[in-house]
């Protein structure tokens, strides 16, 4: 990795032209993109390794003996490896391919939830996770009886520590929790968090969708049992994501899907199971996908995560900072451990009206539940507007942005 660069030495200018899609007009306005917690952006190292794959390599995978198959497999396999590297895992093995997060999530959920939690056992989650990370526990906790308890939000939008602690006991299970919330930007600490399922023989699942590409993640370091995340959030294309386990869970847990690949031996009567991480991949997966993440990885490594995390730090702060300044803009992150995301409400405006006025100006945000409802009830409102930046972003575009804001506010009076 680089070192760490200062602010004035981070080339943002260099790094935006290696994304083509932020040279777009928008009603005759450069775009301005803060919605990069829904998804980011793609360089055209990750555009060219798609295009590279289906031109020069395209071909199924661990299945054929001619040499498109291999190349194509080495290329799926070296992913699997790179990747296990840059999440600190011990082998790769331990990195299942799915389609993201949510996929990722419900595989522990249908997998580990169905033949390690019973009637009685308790899931702890907070009123802080995405859908992706509610629905899944809920559909398991009414198949095998389980219940689920939640760690309270504070107003100023972190977690509840205190009541964590309450709630764990020796029924608890499972813990699943968001690494950095998509609507808040709160960063969880996740090293106590993880500890204290730990103290009492609970596993831990981090759901990391919005924490792969903003925070370095050592999966050995953090001792976490389940890792999730999306590629599409951290530079890489869409339908791709990954599911880490400690090898030895992943090892005693049942296949999640049937089909080719995960299988060992099939006769009429029955079956057995592929090793890891196969048994978990069944049918032809996203092999191009696979590739596109890992390019994105190299991507992520030429500039180093570090250096992108540390700009985005100041850019973040310097967003807080500008937005604090417009009368009757509240926000709803009120404590400082925070990751790209600024999320507000504009006075009365409803946000939906907010987010039409800026995207009239090109400036892209999201506004909404933020697939949270039990956070948007939490906080009494129906949605919010959330501006999220990532380290292409720039303080100009900040300026542009809180100017559009100042003028929403003024035609409010
Ligand atoms: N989870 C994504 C978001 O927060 C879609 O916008």
């Amino acid at each position: 990795m680089n070192n760490i660069q200062s602010e004035n030495n981070f080339d943002v200018m260099r790094f935006r032209e290696d994304f083509p899609i932020l040279k777009t007009k928008i009603s005759g306005k450069d775009l301005i993109y803060f919605d990069n917690a829904a998804t980011t952006q793609k360089p055209q190292q990750v555009i060219d390794s798609l295009v590279d794959y289906y031109s020069n390599t395209n071909s199924n995978i661990h299945r054929a003996a001619h040499h498109l198959a291999e190349k194509a497999t080495s290329e799926y396999e070296g992913a699997r490896e790179k990747i296990a590297k840059y999440i600190g895992a011990t082998r790769p093995e331990e990195i299942v391919f799915v389609r993201g997060t949510s996929e990722a999530i419900n595989l522990v959920a249908r997998t580990f939830g169905d033949s390690f939690i019973g009637k009685g056992d308790e899931i702890i989650l907070s009123e802080m996770e995405h859908h992706s990370n509610i629905i899944p526990w809920q559909m398991l906790a009414s198949r095998r009886g389980a219940t689920l308890k939640y760690i309270s939000v504070k107003s100023d939008g972190s977690l509840d520590m205190e009541e964590y602690e309450r709630l764990l006991n020796k029924r608890t299970k499972l813990v699943s929790l968001t690494y950095v919330s998509n609507a808040l930007g709160t960063i969880n600490p996740v090293r106590e968090i993880i500890g204290k399922a730990h103290s009492v023989g609970a596993k831990i699942l981090l759901d990391s969708a919005q924490a792969v590409a903003h925070i370095p993640i050592d999966v050995k370091e953090l001792d976490v049992d389940f890792l999730a995340f999306s590629g599409h959030k951290m530079y890489a294309p869409t339908g791709i994501g990954v599911l880490y386990g400690k090898y030895e869970l992943l090892d005693e847990m049942p296949p999640f899907m049937g089909g080719g690949e995960m299988i060992k031996n099939v006769t009429l009567q029955g079956s057995t199971f592929n090793q890891l991480p196969f048994k978990f991949e069944a049918g032809t997966p996203n092999i191009a996908g696979a590739i596109g993440l890992a390019s994105a990885i190299d991507y992520i490594n030429s500039i180093g995560l570090e250096n992108m995390a540390a700009y985005e730090m100041g850019l973040l702060d310097y967003l807080y900072a500008k937005a604090l300044e417009i009368n009757g803009l509240e926000l709803y992150c009120k404590h400082e451990n925070r990751a790209g995301v600024l999320p507000f409400k504009l006075g009365n405006a409803h946000p939906s009206d907010v987010g039409a006025f800026l995207d009239a100006k090109g400036i892209a945000i999201r506004t909404g539940h933020h697939c949270a409802q039990p956070l948007m009830e939490k906080f009494c409102v129906p949605g919010m507007a959330r501006a999220s930046i990532c380290f292409y972003n720039t303080k100009d575009e900040v300026d542009i942005f809180i100017s559009a804001l100042s003028r929403i506010n003024e035609m409010l009076k």
